[in-house]
């Protein structure tokens, strides 16, 4: 069991990198997917257990709090929480409160990767791709000096009713949104997008991708795709494709990191 445990979701990447950067702070730390139903759900033992994962339409991904319920977390473990959204946080961090009390708990912007919404520039504050994986490298450094120390925010998670309403309709929206996938010549049957897939909603039929509608609208099919093929509706094909600098479709496979 390493020292500290981070649960991570990412559909782009800008959630693992910034739970890298993390785990490069603290040392010794386990980094557990949740793409998927964790690999590791006992935490027994470790010092301090925490989760970084994206806002996805007003709130957490669905799949964050359905399998956080299967997390075992002693009540003297130290507990934190990051959120990373394009613009607000949403109630992804009350929520995940709710299942785990958190010690401690971040909300911090990058770009954004709903881009049938939104160019990926698109971030509150505004500023250039550059600028803002900078600004998320030095804000991960502080989040886990906190951590390290383990430093208590005081109090809990706001929760905006708005914010509550978008996330309680997101499923269907997402499930939805499924329907528009399309993929293009360029294809280059891979397979990528089907072996990335945290819900196994893509298959190759003949070498090429078909989609389902059991979608969580993490994107990554979209924007890791190495030929650009994969669109969801025509305005993806005109907008710049993004995934974290840092990452690769390879990395959000993995089921554990371990960063030492
Ligand atoms: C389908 C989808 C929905 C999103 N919804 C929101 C949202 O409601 N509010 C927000 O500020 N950002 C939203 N975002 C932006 C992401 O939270 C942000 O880009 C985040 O950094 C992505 O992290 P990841 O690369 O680890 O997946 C959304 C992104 C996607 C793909």
């Amino acid at each position: 069991m390493s020292t500290n445990i981070i649960y991570c979701y990412s559909g782009t990447g800008n959630c693992l990198d910034m739970a890298k950067n993390i785990a490069r702070i603290l040392g010794d730390t386990d980094i557990v997917m949740m793409r998927s139903y964790p690999a590791v759900t006992e935490t027994r033992g470790a010092k301090r257990v925490g989760f970084v994962f994206p806002c996805f339409g007003g709130g957490a991904p669905t799949d964050v709090l359905s399998y956080a319920r299967f997390i075992h977390i002693e009540p003297d473990t130290y507990t934190f929480a990051v959120s990373q959204s394009a613009s607000y946080a949403g109630t992804g961090l009350a929520e995940l409160n709710k299942i785990h009390p958190l010690n401690y708990w971040k909300a911090v912007t990058h770009q954004c990767s709903c881009i049938w919404l939104f160019p990926h520039t698109v971030m509150m504050p505004p500023m250039t791709p550059k600028q803002a994986q900078k600004r998320s490298e030095k804000l991960a450094a502080e989040i886990g000096e906190e951590i390290m120390a383990m430093v208590k925010t005081g109090k809990e998670p706001p929760r905006n009713a708005l914010n509550a309403a978008e996330n309680k309709g997101w499923p269907m929206i997402a499930k939805k949104k499924a329907e528009g996938f399309r993929v293009s010549d360029k294809c280059i049957g891979c397979g990528q997008c089907e072996k990335l897939c945290p819900r196994g909603n893509i298959r190759l039929e003949n070498g090429k991708p078909v989609f389902g509608t059991n979608c969580i609208q993490c994107l990554g099919c979209l924007q890791f795709c190495p030929t650009g093929a994969i669109s969801l509706g025509s305005i993806t094909d005109k907008r710049e494709h993004y995934h974290n600098p840092n990452v690769k479709a390879a990395d959000l496979m993995e089921k554990i990191i371990h960063v030492d």
